[in-house]
């Protein structure tokens, strides 16, 4: 049975940037709070949509494999934030890619686990001999579906996206072992009102949205779901954390993620951190990350990976992944988005104007 390995990777972030002060500026927040509570000084706001990050995202993931639209059987975009309902949003990144027509695409929503649970389905599909080539990508365009009005929510989140290809091979590498799981008793203590086909005929507006946000439960099942998947995937890979070379999680909070290292034994300094640039990107953050570790060298050939996640369901996972023999590019793609108009105040600004009324749901 073929192994599936990660040989290409891509990020595509949004230039705008919003500060935590200039969020303060039309909000009752400050920095201080915001970064004692969360560990998050700044994040990105798009002047685009997901599918123009997406696409960028993957061609740049597509060169660093060396390979083309033309070589892939599936895409895969784990997202939750699709820039339409119908058609999905991996056929309209297929159509972005040239020589990708005919290929398989699929989206996965589990919220901020969309990119493992999209990386543990191509990597089934690979095993199984069904497919050779995939690309799964997790991005989000959160920005238009804040509510600008609350502050419990809207200092967290931020836009962004990034790809990996996966391709069959014999090496022993790519995911090892993982273990996917869902509280959805707990469904409810994180939800967007406002999005979907229960407010079509309730006399709401879909895309005025509100957040049912419970952060400090959220934060406890956060806690436990990464915690207990993390353990488990080492103990049934025969593995303790000392073999584990780089922690890349989802980033929600960095409070979370230093609970979530310390319950697993991990010390900080093998878990990479970029909460503090980006908030989070639900199914961005955890392919951000790992393209940044591996920019940075944090990621070397044969290198021990665990990537745990919670996100709205609320979903939870861990992956256990061993990184092949390349950890830099075979080549670099001149994709790039639109240049920005706008800076990211002024988006969020347009944001709060066009849905400047509260809607009790
Ligand atoms: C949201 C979260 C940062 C809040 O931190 P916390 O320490 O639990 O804070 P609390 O909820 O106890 O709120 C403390 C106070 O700060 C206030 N507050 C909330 N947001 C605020 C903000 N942005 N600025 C200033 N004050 C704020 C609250 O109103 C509360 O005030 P009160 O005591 O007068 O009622 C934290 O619970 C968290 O990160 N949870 C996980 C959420 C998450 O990651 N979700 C993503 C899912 S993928």
């Amino acid at each position: 049975m073929p192994n599936a390995g990660i040989t290409g990777w891509g990020k595509c972030l949004p230039p705008a940037v919003l500060s935590n002060n200039d969020i303060a500026t039309f909000m009752d927040t400050s920095d201080e709070w915001i970064t004692t509570r969360t560990g998050i000084k700044e994040r990105r706001i798009a002047h685009c949509s997901l599918t123009d990050m997406a696409e960028v995202a993957a061609k740049r993931a597509l060169a660093c494999a060396g390979i083309e639209g033309k070589d892939l059987d599936l895409i895969i975009m784990g997202t939750t934030t699709h820039d339409e309902q119908c058609p999905n949003q991996a056929s309209g990144v297929q159509r972005r890619i040239p020589g990708a027509e005919g290929c398989g695409a699929m989206d996965v929503n589990t919220a901020c686990t969309s990119f493992l649970y999209g990386l543990s389905t191509a990597t089934a599909m690979i095993k199984t001999g069904a497919i050779k080539n995939a690309l799964v990508i997790g991005g989000e365009l959160i920005s238009p579906f804040m509510d600008w009005n609350d502050r419990n929510v809207a200092v967290l989140f931020g836009d962004g996206c990034a790809a990996v290809v996966l391709q069959a091979t014999d090496n022993d590498e790519g995911v090892q072992m993982e273990r996917l799981g869902c509280y959805g008793e707990s469904r409810g203590i994180l939800q967007i009102h406002g999005m979907g086909g229960n407010y079509v005929h309730a006399d709401r507006l879909i895309g005025v949205t509100e957040w049912q946000f419970e952060g400090q439960e959220i934060f406890k099942k956060a806690v436990s779901g990464m915690s207990m998947a993390s353990e488990d995937v080492l103990r049934r890979a025969g593995k303790t954390a000392a073999d584990v070379d780089i922690c890349v999680p989802h980033q929600a909070n960095l409070r979370i993620i230093e609970f979530v290292a310390k319950k697993a034994g991990i010390p900080m300094e093998k878990v990479y951190v970029s909460v503090e640039r980006y908030g989070n990107m639900s199914a961005a953050t955890v392919p951000v990350a790992l393209c940044e570790a591996i920019e940075d060298g944090r990621v070397k050939p044969g290198s021990q990976l665990l990537m745990p996640a919670f996100g709205g369901g609320l979903t939870f996972c861990a992956h256990l992944v061993k990184w092949g023999n390349r950890s830099t590019p075979l080549g670099k793609s001149d994709a790039e988005l639109a240049p920005q108009t706008r800076s990211a105040l002024e988006i969020v600004q347009h944001y709060r104007k066009a849905k400047g009324h509260k809607v009790a749901f």
